[in-house]
């Protein structure tokens, strides 16, 4: 048996054996990934030995996967899928809430389990590695890709982000049939093309990307995620999958990623036909390997090109084989030579929507939910309502439900749009099943539609909300108005929905708001006027039951925001990390206020916020030193009381504020934060720790430092100054 073959050998040994048996062909083949349902590309296995195919579905991953065995070293391939909130492109598979809606509930634990269910479901169904998660930072609404983030915070991102992975990968590895690889992307900065136009340019300095975008990937690198994707936009001038900078020197040298990295889909074949960085496809190969990239996502031509520059002495063969040894040596740690090739046929069938599974996504969903106002309104109160108008077309939308890469996505290439209907419960269905328990009625009315301008039911809406005595409006955006190819310019309510609103409040019957939304959008009418807001980032599959437990106080509301609301689309960007310093018309009449003429400088809601049925008090912050020096960490610690006659769960957030140093830094910065559940009356004390370098900063040099001085360290229940205390630590 050729050591290759052997699985008492080590990965390395049998990564290097395989390697030196392989033609420049097979090797450049291994570097290949086409998607399987398109463009006859299945039939390219055998003549361009591709060595990964994505968007893989239904028997293609059998068929491949034995055909494969069958080429001359039989090397298995790597499928991979945008599993992104759950393995929605499965119709049978459990799906969660978008990685927005589930980042709200900050539970490490859930979203390590939404994790682990994902790749169980995608390792059953004979996949290998999923495309997610999304470290892509989210500061403009406008861009269409919001929902497939954490948020606005990138030390928060970094840290969702490695329990998903580990959710994913395990701590034990993935040669098993309950893991997957992850794939952390969009590596790095495509959150912040200018305008919200997606994968446009990016002008950010190397300081920023040291200190912003590239600490979230450098967290999951060190932690063991097992592959990076490019992105699609340029940087600065130098695209994402040309910069050696990005790709060679920090994920492989700084950090020491043994994983591979993949272009975003034909990114080499952008560096020439949009970004015109290279004068031809060939050129474009040249600079993708010679930047770092070792998987090409759909750029067919680089196979004959990678082979040719090899061939002319243009590119050393050894750049190739380290891309092809990165590849091998996931496959081996997948246990694909081993007995972990060929998936069994019957493991989807007992794993995919497993009941247990769609536990956890039920639990995500009521954990997603975010309380942003209450004015004596909720939780609903059978006594007094006996009837209820559901007005707004996201009540009864399962696509406004489930949000993007769920089928009936652009990029999942479904035509069907039918997927996850039978799963989905809609807030109509949820509202209807858990009223009706109480002897409650609902009438639904459509209203109006997000897509539709002439969509006009209002008058009917205006009836059902006259007669009832409560009418909950679920309003927000749809499929349609994002995802990639679909930024905005308005962030405003579309259609007829605005209308809707006002029309229904002047009934005078109370008004509870659902925003039913893939992002922020700029809603202050509805600060202002609602007497209730939840906010459901697309609350997955069954969110129409988290909703209806949520607004009859089954389920005490525990989420909070991750990204802030504008006020107004030209308030972008309006994240809680700001600088201060900026003149404005009032900053010395109003002590320091910063603002534009015509409107105030903070969010209509902001990162960190969010209600409870309870509420909660925070006293006696205290720090374990006021001074510190390297190799000490700072614990701090706060008492936390439930002062409300309701058993319920605070998010505790801890900021840092560097008061002086060499570069402006951010007015503060979230480093800490726990999930605390406190029964009514209770008092806890609650310690967290905050390591030295959780107080670094990039300095002018692009030097990661700790400056002497004073830091200011806030806890409190969001990032609003004054919900937040604060003490004093002194690094010396
Ligand atoms: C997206 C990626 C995705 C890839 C494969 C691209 O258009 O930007 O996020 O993983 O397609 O579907």
């Amino acid at each position: 048996m050729e050591p290759y073959r052997n699985k008492n050998m080590t990965t390395e040994k049998r990564t290097a054996d395989l390697l030196s048996r392989m033609t420049l062909e097979e090797k450049v083949g291994q570097m290949m990934q086409l998607p399987a349902n398109s463009d006859n590309n299945m039939d390219k296995l055998e003549s361009m030995n591709i060595g990964s195919y994505l968007h893989c579905t239904g028997d293609m991953m059998r068929v491949l996967q034995t055909r494969a065995e069958q080429t001359r070293l039989g090397i298995p391939r790597i499928f991979g899928i945008d599993a992104i909130h759950g393995h929605c492109i499965d119709n049978r598979a459990t799906v969660f809430p978008t990685q927005l809606g589930v980042s709200c509930s900050w539970n490490r634990d859930l979203i390590q389990k939404m994790g682990a269910v994902t790749a169980r479901e995608v390792r059953a169904n004979g996949i290998h590695w999923t495309f997610s998660p999304v470290l892509c930072v989210a500061r403009d609404s406008r861009w269409g890709r919001v929902d497939e983030t954490f948020g606005e915070d990138p030390w928060f991102i970094g840290e969702m982000a490695n329990e998903m992975i580990e959710g994913y990968q395990g701590k034990e590895g993935y040669n098993n049939w309950e893991k997957i690889m992850a794939c952390g992307k969009h590596y790095a900065g495509y959150g912040e093309a200018a305008g919200g136009r997606d994968a446009y340019e990016a002008e950010i300095s190397r300081r920023t990307m040291l200190s912003l975008f590239l600490p979230p990937f450098e967290k999951i690198v060190k932690n063991g995620c097992a592959s990076l994707m490019a992105g699609y936009q340029a940087i600065s001038g130098e695209p994402c999958s040309a910069s050696s900078w990005l790709l060679r020197e920090n994920a492989k040298e700084e950090w020491g990623l043994d994983g591979f990295i993949v272009t975003d889909w034909d990114n080499i074949g952008s560096l020439y036909t949009k970004q015109k960085v290279a004068s031809d496809l060939k050129e474009a190969a040249c600079l993708a390997i010679l930047a770092g990239n070792d998987m090409i996502m759909t750029t067919p031509s680089f196979y004959e090109h990678a082979i040719a520059l090899v061939k002319e002495g243009r590119i050393e063969e050894s750049l190739i084989d380290d891309s092809v040894t990165r590849i091998l040596r996931a496959k081996f740690r997948l246990g694909l030579f081993d007995e972990y090739r060929h998936t069994p046929s019957d493991l989807e069938a007992t794993v995919l929507g497993r009941a247990d599974h769609w536990e956890v996504s039920a639990q995500a969903s009521r954990e997603s939910l975010v309380l942003l106002k209450n004015d004596n309104l909720l939780p609903i109160n059978s006594q007094k309502v006996k009837s209820i108008a559901l007005v707004g077309s996201n009540a009864d939308d399962v696509l406004a439900q489930l949000g993007d890469w769920s089928f009936g996505s652009m990029q999942a290439g479904a035509s069907d749009d039918s997927f996850h209907r039978d799963q989905t419960v809609t807030l109509l269905a949820g509202l209807r099943d858990r009223a009706g328990r109480d002897g409650i009625t609902v009438h639904f009315v459509k209203g109006a539609d997000p897509l539709d301008d002439a969509f006009d039911q209002i008058g009917e809406a205006v009836r059902s909300a006259a007669s009832a005595d409560l009418t909950i409006a679920c309003v927000g955006d749809t499929l349609k108005l994002h995802g990639e190819f679909h930024d905005r310019a308005n962030l405003d309510l579309t259609g007829r929905q605005q209308d809707l609103l006002e029309a229904v409040k002047a009934t005078g019957t109370p008004l509870c708001v659902v925003l039913m939304t893939s992002k922020p959008l700029s809603v202050p009418w509805i600060e202002e006027t609602a007497d209730a807001i939840f906010c459901a980032f697309n609350p997955g599959a069954k969110g129409g039951t988290a909703l209806a437990e949520a607004l009859f106080g089954d389920v005490n509301p525990s989420g909070k925001l991750t990204i802030s609301f504008p006020r107004h689309v030209g308030q972008q960007p309006v994240h809680y990390n700001r600088y201060s310093g900026w003149h404005s018309m009032n900053d010395r009449a109003m002590a320091g206020q910063e603002r534009y003429i015509d409107m105030p400088e903070e969010a209509l809601f902001v990162f960190g916020e969010g209600m409870s049925y309870t509420s909660f008090s925070y006293s006696n912050l205290t720090l374990s030193s006021s001074r510190l020096t390297r190799g000490l960490d700072l614990l701090v610690s706060i008492d936390l009381r439930n002062r409300g006659d309701r058993d319920g769960t605070e998010i505790i957030q801890l900021y840092i504020n560097d008061l002086y140093s060499s570069v402006t830094t951010p007015v503060k910065e979230i480093r800490g934060f726990e999930r605390v559940f406190v029964k009514a009356g209770e008092t806890v004390c609650v310690s967290m720790t905050l390591p030295f370098e959780e107080l670094s900063l990039v300095n002018a040099h692009l030097e990661r430092v700790v400056e002497p001085g004073e830091f200011e360290i806030l806890v409190g229940s969001s990032s609003r100054d004054g919900d937040l205390l604060k003490a004093v630590v002194t690094v010396e």
